[in-house]
């Protein structure tokens, strides 16, 4: 694949950035900034593109396969780029307990896209990184296929994602981003002058050294000035708590703007606290990276 099939996508790049007045801020003498890369490609949206541009680049066309859990964002948008850019994919599911199933809306998406699905059973699917594994996939795909890591996360990946630090610098002091497999914040803190502030949505504690270690495999060594804040993963992934499900219907209220769940919500959750907290000083200009959208899938009601 050439570089100008991908651009042939239209990516709204830079993404905006878009001051937003919100008293909470604006009281301490902060300036809110939103990223919206939501707004890059209807189909790869935020961190999707970043993470997968230098992917697909390097697949040259190759079929792609990766993968998720039956809700993976992650895959669809894969499959959505091998539906727009012409190249075969398959999808490794999570799950074969899945296999004898109707599809969920997300997996529907996937298939429409022409993603041929395998689903795996939890133990082999925890295992997909070992060398022996991946190897036993790759056997199954089509030769030449080129493998990428759930969640979409490796050296390109966070590479992809240093675009978005650069974008920021200089326009921002702080970027805050929410982080699952840290591949985005790996990229972010990289490309960016200022001062990145990660958000695991997970419980564990483990993202900083993944972190560091996407860091190395992409750039040889720690970069940026990063730090994370685990405070607010509020039970872990998917979960909520009635505080944060009142706070994400107020900012929607305040800013006319639908907030994705999972990650965005917590990050933004983060930021309001912390200025509560007089965590900045007055005048830091914080950019809070949105990340991704709602999902516009009817919800599974299976
Ligand atoms: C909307 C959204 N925001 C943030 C993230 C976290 O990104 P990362 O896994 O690179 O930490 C994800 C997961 O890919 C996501 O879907």
């Amino acid at each position: 694949m050439e570089t100008d099939d991908l651009a042939a996508l239209a990516p709204r790049l830079p993404s905006p950035l878009e001051p937003v007045e919100d008293e909470r801020f604006a009281r301490r003498g902060l300036a809110l900034l939103l990223k919206r890369d939501d707004l890059i490609h209807p189909d790869l949206p935020g961190n999707k593109w970043r993470k997968l541009v230098l992917n697909l680049r390097a697949a040259a066309g190759r079929p792609v396969l990766t993968f998720g859990g039956a809700y993976s964002n992650h895959l669809r948008a894969t499959a959505a780029a091998g539906r727009l850019l012409g190249f075969p994919t398959i999808g490794v599911v999570r799950g074969d307990e899945l296999a004898g199933r109707p599809l969920n809306p997300s997996l529907a998406r996937c298939a429409a896209d022409g993603m041929r699905l395998e689903f795996t059973d939890r133990a082999t699917y925890r295992a997909k990184h070992e060398p022996a594994v991946l190897a036993a996939f790759l056997a199954r795909a089509p030769e030449g296929t080129y493998a990428v890591p759930e969640g979409g996360s490796n050296a390109l990946a966070a590479e992809g994602c240093a675009a978005l630090g650069r974008e920021l610098s200089g326009r921002a002091d702080v970027a805050a981003v929410a982080c699952g497999t840290g591949g985005t914040l790996a990229g972010l803190a990289a490309g960016f002058d200022g001062r990145a502030l990660g958000v695991p949505v997970l419980r564990g504690g483990f993202l900083g050294g993944e972190v560091r270690a996407l860091q190395a495999a992409a750039f040889g060594g720690p970069r940026g000035d990063w730090r994370l804040d685990e405070r607010f993963h509020c039970g872990g992934y998917g979960r909520s708590n009635p505080e944060l499900d009142l706070f994400v219907r107020d900012f929607e209220a305040r800013h006319g703007l639908a907030i994705e769940r999972l990650y965005v919500a917590k990050m933004l959750f983060a930021l309001v606290s912390l200025a509560e907290e007089g965590a900045f000083a007055p005048g830091t200009r914080i950019a809070a990276v949105v990340t991704g959208a709602p999902d516009a899938l009817p919800q599974d009601t299976a």
